[in-house]
C-alpha cells in the first residue's frame, strides 16, 4: 500500500488550481439515468469516487466516458437494463444510494443495497427512504437490500418535511422528483453549493426546480427530461483544505478557481485566527507570515455553517496555534479519529465527547502515522506541513477518493512531500 512522505519546511508560495467537487460530480452522475439523452459534465474531478460512481452507473447499463483525461464525463442512459446497485459497489462507497430515487422515478422499480456503516459514524439511509415513500413509493428492506417500487410505475408529488438536514437524501428527493407526477416540496432541505450546483444542471436538463439554495425546494414534475452539459461546481472542501496549507506553515498562496461565497464561515474562521483571506480576479489568496496563529473555536454545522468536512483540517491547524480551541462535531458521532495519530505527533488534544479541546503546541514533531478516512488523512498531510522532521501517512487510497494529484499540488507551492510506491 503507498503512502506519503511530507517534510515539515518553510513557507508555501504560489497557486493551486482547485478541481471541481466531489460531492457534487456524485450527486449529478446520477442525473444521467433521468434522461435518455446524453449529460456530459465538464470540470469533473479525477478520483477514485468518480471512477467508483462510473462503475456502479455502467453496472446499470449507461455509458459513461472519461474525455480529456477524466475532466470531461459524457455520458448517456439510453439502455438502462439492470436496476440493481449491488452491495459490491455501494459498500465502497455510501454515495451509491443517490442511483436510487432516479432510477425509481426513470422506470418505476430499483434494488440498491443499503449502505452499512463507515468510519465516521452509523450514517443511516432512512431519510432517503423516508422522502421517496412520501413519492409513493413502496419500500421492502430485506437481504441488506432496498426493493423499491412506484405503484403504476411512477412517483408521485409529496410533501418531505425532513426532520434533520441531510445533504445526501435532499439529492436524492430532488432527483426522484424532477420526473414524478405533480409537486414535490422539500422542507428543511439541504443548502449546500452542490445542491444548488445539481439543481441548476437539472434545470437545463428541462426540470422545473425553485428555492434551491434556500431550506423549501419545490419541484414541479415533469414528463421527459433532454440532454445537457454542465460544468461540476468548484470543490469547496479542496479549496478550504489548500487554503490552511500556508494558514500553517507560513505563505501565500493563491487558490485558483476558489470563492469566498463557498466557504464563509470557514473563511471567517481563519480570519479570526489571524490569517489573511483576499478575493483576486481568479480566485482566493491566503497570506499568513510564519509563526503561531490563534486559537479559535469551532462548532461544525450544515451550509452555511462550518463544513464537517473541513473539522479534521482545521485541528491540524489549532494544534500549533496559540491558546486552546474547542472543536465541536455536531454532524457526525465517531468524526475525531485523526486525533489520536495527531496526539502521535506531539498534539495535545482531550476528546470528551462530539468536542476536541485543543491547546496548542509550538511545534509538532513528524511521526508515521495512519489515515483513517478520506479527510483525516488530508489533515494528516497539513499537520505533517508543519512538523518538525519526516511524517510518513500510510494508508493514502483514503485520499485518492478525494484528493487529485495533492502530491503535485502541494510541491507546486514548495512543499516537501513524495508519494512511496509499495506492492
Ligand atoms: C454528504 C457529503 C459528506 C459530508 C456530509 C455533511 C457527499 C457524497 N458526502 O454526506 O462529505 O460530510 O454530506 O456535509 O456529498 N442522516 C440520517 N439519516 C439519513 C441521512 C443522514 O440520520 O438518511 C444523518 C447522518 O448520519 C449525519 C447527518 O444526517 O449525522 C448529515 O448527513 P448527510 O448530510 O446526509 O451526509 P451525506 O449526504 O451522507
Amino acid at each position: 500500500m503507498d503512502s506519503i512522505l511530507v517534510t515539515g519546511n518553510g513557507p508555501l508560495n504560489g497557486a493551486i488550481p482547485i478541481a471541481g467537487a466531489k460531492n457534487a460530480c456524485l450527486t449529478l452522475m446520477p442525473a444521467t439515468l433521468l434522461s435518455e439523452e446524453p449529460l456530459t459534465l465538464t470540470n469533473a474531478p479525477r478520483l477514485s469516487d468518480i471512477r467508483t460512481m462510473t462503475s456502479l452507473l455502467q453496472s446499470l447499463g449507461a455509458e459513461v466516458t472519461a474525455l480529456q483525461d477524466g475532466k470531461v464525463l459524457a455520458m448517456s442512459s439510453h439502455a438502462i437494463d439492470n436496476h440493481t446497485a449491488h452491495y459490491d459497489i455501494v459498500r465502497k462507497m455510501r454515495a451509491s444510494i443517490l442511483v436510487l430515487g432516479p432510477l425509481l422515478a426513470r422506470d418505476g422499480h430499483a434494488v440498491v443495497s443499503l449502505p452499512g456503516g463507515c468510519a465516521i459514524g452509523a450514517r443511516p439511509v432512512d431519510l432517503h427512504l423516508k422522502a421517496l415513500e412520501a413519492m409513493g413509493a413502496e419500500l421492502d428492506l430485506r437481504d441488506g437490500y432496498v426493493h423499491a417500487k412506484a405503484p403504476g410505475g411512477r412517483l408521485h408529488g409529496g410533501v418531505v418535511d425532513f426532520p434533520l438536514v441531510s445533504v445526501g437524501a435532499t439529492e436524492n428527493a430532488l432527483l426522484a422528483a424532477t420526473l414524478a407526477k405533480g409537486t414535490t416540496v422539500l422542507k428543511n432541505a439541504a443548502r449546500e453549493p452542490e445542491i444548488i450546483d445539481l439543481a441548476e444542471c437539472l434545470i437545463r436538463m428541462g426540470a422545473q426546480i425553485e428555492g434551491h439554495g434556500t431550506s423549501t425546494v419545490t419541484i414541479q414534475g415533469v414528463e421527459r427530461l433532454n440532454g445537457a452539459t454542465h460544468p461540476v461546481v468548484t470543490d469547496r472542501i479542496e479549496l478550504g483544505t489548500y487554503m490552511l496549507a500556508p494558514a500553517i506553515c507560513g505563505g501565500e498562496v493563491e487558490l485558483l478557481g476558489g470563492r469566498r461565497n463557498l466557504l464563509e464561515a470557514f473563511c471567517q474562521t481563519l480570519e479570526q485566527a489571524g490569517v489573511e483571506v483576499t478575493d483576486t480576479d481568479t480566485g482566493l489568496k491566503v497570506t499568513h507570515k510564519a509563526g503561531r496563529v490563534k486559537a479559535v473555536d469551532v462548532v461544525t454545522e450544515p451550509f452555511p455553517g462550518f463544513p464537517t468536512d473541513l473539522q479534521a483540517q482545521m485541528m491540524a491547524l489549532m494544534c500549533t496555534a496559540d491558546g486552546v480551541a474547542t472543536l465541536e462535531e455536531k454532524i457526525f458521532e465517531n468524526r475525531f479519529m485523526h486525533a489520536p495519530e495527531l496526539m502521535r505527533m506531539g498534539a495535545q488534544i482531550d476528546l470528551q465527547g462530539g468536542t476536541a479541546k485543543v491547546t496548542g503546541v509550538d511545534r509538532l514533531k513528524g511521526a508515521p502515522v495512519m489515515a483513517t478516512d478520506l479527510r483525516a488523512s488530508v489533515s494528516l498531510i497539513l499537520a505533517g506541513l508543519a512538523a518538525e522532521g519526516e511524517t510518513r501517512v500510510s494508508r493514502v487510497y483514503h485520499l485518492d477518493r478525494g484528493y487529485e494529484h495533492v502530491v503535485r499540488k502541494l510541491s507546486s507551492v514548495g512543499a516537501k512531500i513524495e508519494r512511496i510506491k509499495e506492492s
